[in-house]
C-alpha cells in the first residue's frame, strides 16, 4: 500500500474515532498558506449526523492534534480541515521508498483488459489520428499494467475496407498478367513487383479514380466483397499487400514505443462472422431493411435518435460494425477478457455506442465491460484539422520528420557525438510528440505546434528529458566520487519539502489517470515535479555540501525524483537518450 493510501487509511481511522464512520477524502491543498492538505468532508457528514460541520471538524480535530503524523492542523471556514504533515513522518516515507518507487503505487485487483488502439490501416498512410491511438493507448496499456492488471494490445488494422478493392484494381491495370487474376487460378506462389515505397502512391492513385469514376468506385466495392467472400486470387494478392503494410506501420509503431501482443486487424473476425450471425438471429435480433441486415441498438431512455447497427449491406459485403462486433465475440471465446478498452477519435463514439449494445442485447457479452475511451482532434496552429500545405491529410512520417527537425536543430554539439545526432534527435522527437499529445485531457482537441513540443523550456518533453539526463549525471558524478548515500535524514527547505510531498501524491494521480483514462494529470505531475526539483537543484550545490546527513538526503532526493521520472516517461512511452 503507497504512503498516500496508508495516510487516507489513517485519516479514515481518525474520522471514526471522531464518532463518524463514513468514507473519506484526502485532498491536496488549494490554500498551500493554511496547510498542504485538507478534508473536506465535514459538510457531508454533516447530513449524515445531522450536526453542525463546524462541530464535526472541532471533534476531527481534538483526534488530529493527537497524531504526530501531522502538525498545524485548524479549521478553516465552515469545517474545512486544513493539515500538514510532519518531517518525521517526510523522513520515514523517503527512506520506504528510495530503493524501490514502485512501493510508491497502489496496486489493483488483477483483471485481464484487452485494449485495442493504434488501428493502422493497411495499404494506406497512416495519419495524426494514428498517432494518438497509438499514443494514448499505449499509455493506457502501461498504465493498467502499472496498476497491475493483465493486458493483451491488439492492433486491429483496418485490412477488410474499401481500400482493399481499390489497391487490388489498381493493381490489375498496372500488372494485368500476374497469375491471381486468371479465372483458373488456383492459390500457386507468385511474385508481387511491387515494394513498401510503391504502395504509398496505389492507393491514393486508386482513390482519385475512384472518385472521379462511379464505375470504377463500383469495381473496387465488386473486388472488396469479392475478398470478403473468399476469392482466391484476390484473397492471396491482399495477403502481400497486407504483408509488405504491415512490416512498414511495424516499424513506424516501433519509433512510437507501441507494442502489441496481437497484430491482428478486421479480418481476423471473418472466421467468427457466421457463428455470429447465427447467434443473432437465433434471437431474431436481426432483420432486414433496405436489403440490408440491420439490428435495432436503439434505448427508451436515449435521448437522441441511435441509429440500427447495420451488419451486412444490401449486396451482402460487411462492414465496419460488422467486423468489430465479430472481433468482440471472438475475443470473448478466445480470452474472456474483463474489459476491453478501445481508444479512437471522438467521432467513432457513435460507431462503439452502436456495437457494444448489439454486443450487450445479444449477450455476446455477458460479464465482459466494454469501454470506449476517445480523444480530440489534433489541430493546426490556426485551429482547423491539421493539413499539409496543399490541404491533404499529413501523413504520420511527415509529422514525425518535421519534429525531428525541430528536435535537431536544438541538439547541443558539445555534447553529443555527430554520430549519435541523428538517433538522439529521433528519442527526443518522439518524446516531443507524445508529450505534447498526452499533456491536454484525453477529449480535448490539440494543437500541433511542433516549435512549442520541442522547446527545451516549458512543458514539453524536451524540457523533462534534459532535466531527468541532468540528475542523472549528478547521480554519476556522485557515484564516481564513491559518495555512498544511505539514509534519509533532513529535510533543510521549502523547497525540499514540496518535493517530498509532490512524490507523496503520485499515488492519487496514478489512480485518478486510471479512473479518467487520461493521462493528463500524469503529464502535468511530471512537470510540476521536475520544475520543484529544478529550483532545488538551482539552489542549492549538492556535491559540495558540507554538512555530510544533508549532502546524503539531497543525493537520495534527487535519485528518487530521478526515479520517479523515468517511472512516469516510460508510463508514457518516452524514453530518455543518453545525452543532449
Ligand atoms: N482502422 C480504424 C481507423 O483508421 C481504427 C480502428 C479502431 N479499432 C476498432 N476496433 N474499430 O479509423
Amino acid at each position: 500500500m503507497s504512503k498516500w493510501k496508508e495516510l487516507e487509511e489513517e485519516l479514515k481511522a481518525i474520522v471514526k474515532k471522531s464518532g463518524y464512520d463514513n468514507e473519506i477524502a484526502l485532498c491536496t491543498s488549494n490554500r498551500p498558506d493554511l496547510g498542504e492538505y485538507q478534508i473536506n468532508d465535514a459538510m457531508k457528514l454533516a447530513k449524515v449526523y445531522h450536526k453542525n460541520p463546524l462541530s464535526i471538524a472541532t471533534d476531527i480535530l481534538e483526534n488530529l492534534k493527537q497524531d504526530n503524523h501531522f502538525v498545524n492542523v485548524n479549521i478553516a471556514g465552515a469545517g474545512f480541515i486544513n493539515i500538514s504533515l510532519s518531517n518525521s513522518f517526510l523522513v520515514d516515507f523517503m527512506n520506504e521508498i528510495k530503493e524501490d518507487i514502485k512501493l510508491n503505487i497502489d496496486k489493483q485487483e488483477k483483471k485481464l483488459i484487452i485494449i485495442d488502439y493504434g488501428g493502422a490501416n493497411v495499404a494506406k498512410a497512416l495519419h495524426v489520428g494514428h498517432l494518438r491511438s497509438a499514443d494514448i493507448g499505449e499509455a493506457l496499456n502501461r498504465l493498467a499494467k502499472l496498476v497491475g492488471h493483465n493486458t493483451i494490445a491488439d492492433v486491429h488494422f483496418g485490412d477488410s475496407g474499401l481500400q482493399s478493392g481499390i489497391v487490388i484494381m489498381e493493381l490489375e491495370s498496372m500488372f494485368p498478367n500476374l497469375i491471381c487474376f486468371k479465372n483458373d487460378y488456383s492459390g500457386e506462389e507468385f511474385e508481387l513487383p511491387i515494394t513498401k515505397e510503391d504502395l504509398k502512391v496505389i492507393y491514393p492513385n486508386g482513390s482519385k479514380k475512384t472518385k472521379e469514376n462511379e464505375e470504377l468506385l463500383e469495381k473496387a466495392r465488386q473486388i472488396t466483397y469479392q475478398i470478403q467472400n473468399g476469392h482466391i486470387g484476390y484473397n492471396k494478392l491482399w495477403d502481400k499487400i497486407t504483408e509488405i503494410s504491415i512490416s512498414d506501420i511495424k516499424e513506424t509503431y516501433k519509433k512510437l514505443n507501441a507494442n502489441f501482443d496481437l497484430w491482428e486487424g478486421e479480418r481476423d473476425s471473418f472466421k467468427y462472422i457466421p457463428e455470429m450471425f447465427t447467434h443473432l438471429q437465433k434471437q431474431d435480433l436481426i432483420y432486414t431493411s433496405e436489403g440490408a441486415k440491420v439490428m435495432d441498438v436503439k434505448d427508451e431512455k436515449d435521448d437522441k435518435e441511435i441509429p440500427p447497427i447495420i451488419l451486412e449491406k444490401s449486396n451482402g459485403a460487411y462492414l465496419y460494425a460488422t467486423t468489430d462486433l465479430a472481433t468482440i465475440y471472438g475475443r470473448v471465446k478466445r480470452f474472456a477478457p474483463d474489459e476491453i478498452w478501445y481508444t479512437t477519435d471522438l467521432r467513432q463514439e457513435l460507431h462503439f455506442l452502436q456495437v457494444f449494445r448489439a454486443a450487450k442485447k445479444s449477450g455476446i457479452i455477458t460479464k465482459t465491460k466494454l469501454g470506449f475511451y476517445g480523444f480530440g482532434t489534433m489541430n493546426g496552429i490556426d485551429g482547423k484539422p491539421f493539413k499539409t500545405r496543399t490541404g491533404g491529410v499529413m501523413s504520420l512520417e511527415d509529422l514525425i520528420s518535421l519534429v525531428k527537425k525541430e528536435c535537431y536543430e536544438r541538439i547541443n554539439d558539445n555534447i553529443v557525438d555527430p554520430d549519435k545526432k541523428e538517433e538522439t534527435a529521433q528519442i527526443i522527437a518522439i518524446a516531443a510528440l507524445k508529450y505534447a499529445d498526452l499533456l491536454p485531457f484525453r477529449e480535448t482537441d490539440c494543437i500541433f505546434d511542433p516549435a512549442k513540443f520541442s522547446d527545451l523550456e516549458g512543458k514539453t518533453g524536451p524540457y523533462l528529458l534534459y532535466s531527468t539526463i541532468r540528475i542523472k549525471s549528478l547521480l554519476k558524478k556522485a557515484k564516481e566520487e564513491n559518495i555512498e548515500y544511505k539514509k534519509f535524514t533532513k529535510i533543510n527547505s521549502k523547497t525540499e519539502k514540496d518535493i517530498i510531498i509532490n512524490l507523496l501524491n503520485m499515488p492519487s494521480v496514478i489512480n485518478r489517470a486510471y479512473e479518467s483514462k487520461s493521462l493528463n494529470e500524469v503529464a502535468e505531475y511530471i512537470y510540476k515535479l521536475t520544475s520543484s526539483y529544478n529550483k532545488f537543484y538551482s539552489e542549492n550545490k549538492i556535491l559540495s555540501e558540507k554538512d555530510a546527513d544533508l549532502k546524503t538526503s539531497w543525493l537520495i532526493l534527487s535519485k528518487v525524483v530521478y526515479d520517479t521520472n523515468m517511472l512516469l516517461l516510460d508510463l508514457l512511452g518516452i524514453e530518455c537518450p543518453e545525452k543532449m
